[in-house]
């Protein structure tokens, strides 16, 4: 396992910053009321630290040219997304792609921010500084701001941006520090108010809409860094949350970072905010430039905009009818393309083949120096010495153990919150429990007992089972956390797997307490204080390896109803596989590997061997022999006599006391003999164990999970 990234170096080209300087000037920087503007306007002389050209940007994906069959005869047909899109965006100003829907603008983010592999995007490539962006860098200089705001519910704002800094800032900034950054991120973000208000969900009223959309911003920009992608950032949200939200990153773009976001339907107040405009048409660029240019561009194309009209309505109007028309915008596309020959074609070419202007510098450079101002938190693993010559750009901030410290306190943090899910599988435990052991109320010691009590164990363990499915809807929720987190490496998947299993060992212990207490003297189970402790360590184990198996199959299958239906599935073959139906021997050969595989299994026959492999118990004494036979029927006299005759043709003398069937014998009847009880007990947990390791091959997997 990977638990110890490679990091990549930077030499720290020129020594003349003060690390701890810029830290401070960082914190100061935020530490400025909201929105106080003047504070953060892009100095115009200033070169770019940063320029992010891409170019010729194209991609392209296989349709189905038919549903009918034959289809896997056809020839796929491909459909164009992105049509050579080539445009620049600058450190201290923002981007803003707009376009209508289905345009490609969520392609176009994605492809930015490295969520389509490269080999897809044709002959475009994306450059920081003229050089190629590598995934590993951009994985660690940059972020991205999904649609959805998967946050957890129970926390409160601050206490959600305080985990993220735990995450991303590094360990050697000391504790005042990240809470300073935490509090003026709140108030650069303007959630003050609202800083002790949890994040809430369906069942609970937490923060408004365009607050926690600010907050999902927030934990995604702890660290400062350098590249920031937003999807439709403003979406869902009223005109003054909207410019709220985009007055903020105007104030990212300002403290240095390049920012690139896609729009739904911009006002002109946020028009105003964007300092370069795309904007896209059925995958095709129909302008790029400064939206001042809007108008000209338009008259020049001969469709002047009238005074006062909303620029961004206008042009939206414009290439909604064009596309409308015959030739769709054709000829738009070929009249921006025209006209950018000479400015934005040029312009990428030469940051394509390396020829940057001298002012910028060179992109190790820059991101040393923007580390130096205090720039990209998490990233800068810097020694804390301002004599230091290396700055390294580590993958992730925190060593694998506060990893798991963080995890674990958030997780509990989150859990504690909401009792209800925990009461409710107690609740469900102990009325389960109560039901069995009034059902099965002290079972005795005779061939209908033994019959009983395997009905009994089959029907325990799997309760056990089946109780684990009830977290598979949490663990889906924290696996998109999971997922939108670590896609920009905020923690390894190994803390998070294995976090994931012990915060959930607490409540397990409790749970099966529960459940072995309500049942294990009701039912009448042997062997006193010793049984009861194993009987406890098989249904805990038994929670550890379902809880392992739920959450496997919710890494493979994504879709809550699914996971339902597989997991249910799956459980009842395994308890139809377990050797209570068919006992061992008799399972035809074909068949017999799933009987291994069955987890029920080993829970089933551990409670078995430790009822009746132990303490020399009698099961069947003198004529209880006849007691499930059609003789059963007949009197005690006849019985006995022909118990006697039995014992006369066998040559044993057979007397009503006489032990016809130990425990030991039950066992062997059964086909239960195969692994003694702590060897069941073992096996369950290795289970447990593989399905973690099973659980964290599945993320890795589906970690890489990129359009291609
Ligand atoms: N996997 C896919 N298969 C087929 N078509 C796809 C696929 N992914 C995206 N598309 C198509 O690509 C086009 C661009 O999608 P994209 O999500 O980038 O649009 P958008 O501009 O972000 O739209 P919106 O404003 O509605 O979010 C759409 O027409 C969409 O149907
Ligand atoms: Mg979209």
């Amino acid at each position: 396992m990977p638990l110890l990234p490679a990091s990549i170096t930077v030499e720290v080209a020129d020594n003349e910053f003060n690390h701890n300087v810029g830290l401070l000037r960082a914190g100061t920087n935020f530490m400025e009321p909201s929105f106080a503007e003047h504070e953060f306007r892009t100095e115009p002389d200033r070169p770019p630290s940063f320029i992010l050209a891409f170019h010729y940007l194209t991609y392209a994906i296989k349709t189905p040219t038919s549903k009918s069959f034959p289809f896997l005869l056809r020839s796929a047909r491909y459909r164009t997304l992105l049509d050579s899109i080539s445009g620049e965006a600058r450190d201290g100003e923002i981007l803003g792609i707009i376009g209508a829907s289905g345009s490609g603008k969520s392609t176009l983010i994605d492809a930015l921010a490295d969520r389509i592999s490269k080999p897809s995007l044709g002959k475009g490539g994306i450059f920081l500084n003229g050089e190629p962006l590598e995934s590993k860098i951009q994985k660690t200089i940059s972020a991205y701001v999904l649609q959805d705001d998967l946050l957890f519910p129970m926390l409160t704002v601050e206490e959600t941006l305080t985990f993220a800094a735990e995450f991303r800032l590094p360990r050697w900034l000391s504790a005042s520090k990240k809470r300073d950054r935490v509090q003026a991120l709140i108030n650069q973000l303007g959630l003050r108010a609202a800083a002790s208000t949890i994040i809430g969900d369906e069942g609970h009223r937490g923060v408004s809409g365009g607050e926690r959309r600010r907050v999902s911003i927030g934990t995604d920009i702890i660290h400062d860094p350098i590249l920031l992608f937003l999807d439709e950032p403003t979406s869902g949200l009223d005109s003054t949350s909207a410019f709220r939200v985009m007055k903020v990153l105007q104030m990212i773009a300002s403290s240095g970072s390049v920012v690139v976001t896609s729009i739904h339907q911009p006002s002109a107040r946020i028009m105003g905010l964007l300092d370069r405009l795309l904007i896209l048409s059925q995958g095709r660029t129909v302008f790029f430039g400064s939206p001042n240019r809007l108008a000209d561009f338009f008259a020049d194309f001969g469709r002047p905009m009238s005074q006062g009209e909303n620029k961004a309505e206008f042009a939206l109007d414009v290439v909604r009818e064009l596309e409308e028309g015959p030739g769709g915008a054709d000829k738009l596309v070929q009249f921006f393309r025209l006209r950018a020959q000479g400015s934005i074609a040029g312009l990428s070419e030469a940051r394509l083949t390396g020829r940057i202007s001298s002012s910028t510098s060179t992109l190790e450079a820059a991101i040393t120096a923007s580390i130096s101002r205090g720039k990209l938190f998490a990233a800068a693993m810097l020694d804390a010495s301002p004599s230091s010559t290396t700055a390294k750009l580590a993958q992730f901030t925190n060593p694998f153990y506060v990893e798991l410290s963080i995890l674990t306190r958030r997780s509990f943090t989150n859990t504690w919150r909401m009792p209800e899910l925990f009461f409710m599988r107690l609740g469900t435990i102990l009325v389960t429990g109560g039901i069995f052991a009034t059902f099965f109320f002290r079972l005795d010691l005779s061939p209908r007992g033994v019959q009983e009590r395997f009905g009994f164990f089959a029907l325990a363990m799997s309760t056990i089972y089946y109780t684990c499915t009830d977290s598979l809807p949490v663990f889906l929720q924290e696996l998109y956390i999971f997922f939108r987190e670590t896609a920009y490496n905020s923690y390894r998947r190994s803390s998070f797997v294995l976090s994931n299993s012990l915060v959930a060992l607490p409540s397990f212990f409790i749970l099966s307490l529960a459940f072995a207490s309500a049942t294990f003297t009701g039912v009448g189970l042997a062997n006193g204080s010793s049984g009861f402790i194993f009987y406890f360590l098989i249904i805990l184990a038994s929670f550890w390896a379902g809880s392992g198996f739920v959450s496997f199959l919710s890494a493979v299958v994504s879709q809550l109803m699914l996971g339902y239906f597989a997991v249910v599935a799956m459980l009842g073959y395994f308890l139809l596989f377990s050797g209570f139906f068919i006992n061992r021997d008799r399972i035809p050969d074909y068949w017999i590997w799933f009987h291994y595989l069955s987890l029920v299994k080993y829970s089933y026959e551990g409670v078995l061997q430790n009822e009746f492999g132990e303490g020399g118990k009698c099961f069947v004494r003198g004529v209880q022999i006849f007691d499930t036979t059609p003789l059963g029927e007949m009197t005690e006299k006849v019985k006995e006599g022909v118990l006697k005759a039995a014992g006369r043709a066998l040559g044993e003398k057979i007397s009503p006391e006489t032990c016809l069937m130990t425990g030991m014998d039950v066992l062997e009847q059964n086909g239960v003999t195969q692994l003694g009880k702590w060897w069941c007990l073992a096996v369950i947990v290795a289970w447990g164990f593989l399905f973690r390791v099973l659980f964290y091959l599945a993320l890795m997997v589906r970690g890489r999970n990129k359009r291609t």
